[in-house]
């Protein structure tokens, strides 16, 4: 992974919750496109802490549950990934990796939060880690539409590491509900799907049989003709339930899946066992629009 990060922790916190935000961390990066060996500092502290600094720095007087001091000021609505050369001058001689900038985080508000919303508080430090990172790379909340994009990416790369919105169990109860809709009077074979978009929507599909049989769809292939319908290019999840057996995509829709989501997770589910793999497992070295030696979308 190519972030580093320098943590210090002042309060008790989870003991996999380091383990979580640097795998965020480089999920990030990664999102963002950055390749650059990267360091930020975290700090874990209490409430008091937080609001000190948080008052001495931008002069408000109470306790946040996060803030961010980037390092680098970016060109005019640039943002890491277009911006290289900037990073690269923060280059530590020693460590080889250019620092980002510092970040703070009160675990008693992210431990407030996590109740909030239901989950546990290494699941809210890592999205705190997803914020936080975001700013260090230049994006902000001001304005609407700067706050989508910054959302979108969020979102997004916490997606990449299996965090969801939408838990993988939603996700494994929609492709099953999707069942009922099978139309599968020749096989009996029932294929349930449910496709999660990087912006946390769901489409659903099931497979559909034509007495002229070779005119089937696949469930899995009804979901994500739903999406690319409506727009949705970016998908980070599928979940396939079967009636019969594991219901593991045929090689049609693992190739078809492949042109928009090579690393998309993928979930299977059947008679209460749930296996899970990538498709990029499920398709080693598939032939997709990135990274061949032509370049179809240029
Ligand atoms: N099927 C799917 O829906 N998805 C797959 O990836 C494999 C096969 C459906 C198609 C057909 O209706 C039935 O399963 C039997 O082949």
């Amino acid at each position: 992974m190519n972030v580093t990060l320098d943590l210090e922790i002042e309060t008790a916190c989870p003991p996999d919750a380091e383990a979580l935000m640097h795998k965020v961390a480089a999920a990030c990066a990664r999102t963002e496109g950055v390749a650059l060996p990267l360091e930020v500092h975290i700090l874990l502290t209490d409430n008091e802490v937080i609001r000190e600094i948080n008052r001495e720095y931008r002069q408000i007087d109470r306790a946040t549950d996060v803030l961010s001091f980037p390092a680098i000021s970016y060109a005019a609505g640039k943002t890491a990934g277009q911006s290289e050369k900037r990073i690269s001058r923060e280059k530590d001689v020693d460590t080889g990796c250019c620092f980002l900038g510092d970040v703070i985080i009160s675990i008693p508000r992210a431990q407030e939060q996590a109740q909030e919303y239901g989950h546990s508080l290494t699941r809210e430090l890592g999205y705190l880690t997803a914020h936080a990172m975001f700013h260090l790379m230049g994006y902000d909340h001001m304005e609407e539409d700067e706050k989508r994009r910054m959302r979108a990416m969020e979102e997004k790369a916490l997606a990449s590491v299996g965090i969801n919105r939408v838990t993988d169990q939603e996700l494994l109860e929609k492709a099953r509900e999707m069942m009922q809709f099978s139309y599968a009077p020749y096989s009996k074979f029932t294929v349930g799907a449910a496709l999660l978009a990087a912006d946390g929507t769901v489409y659903t599909g099931c497979n559909i049989e034509n007495s002229s049989y070779g005119l089937t769809i696949c469930g899995e292939r009804t979901a994500l003709f739903k999406a690319v319908s409506e727009g949705k290019h970016d998908f980070v999840a599928i979940a396939i339930a079967g009636n019969n057996a594991m219901p593991w995509p045929c090689g049609a829709c693992r190739q078809t899946l492949y042109e928009f989501a090579p690393d998309l997770r993928v979930l299977v589910t059947w008679n209460g066992q749930v296996e899970e793999t990538t498709l990029s497992q499920l398709l080693p070295n598939g032939f997709g629009p990135k990274g061949q030696a032509i370049n179809f979308l240029g």
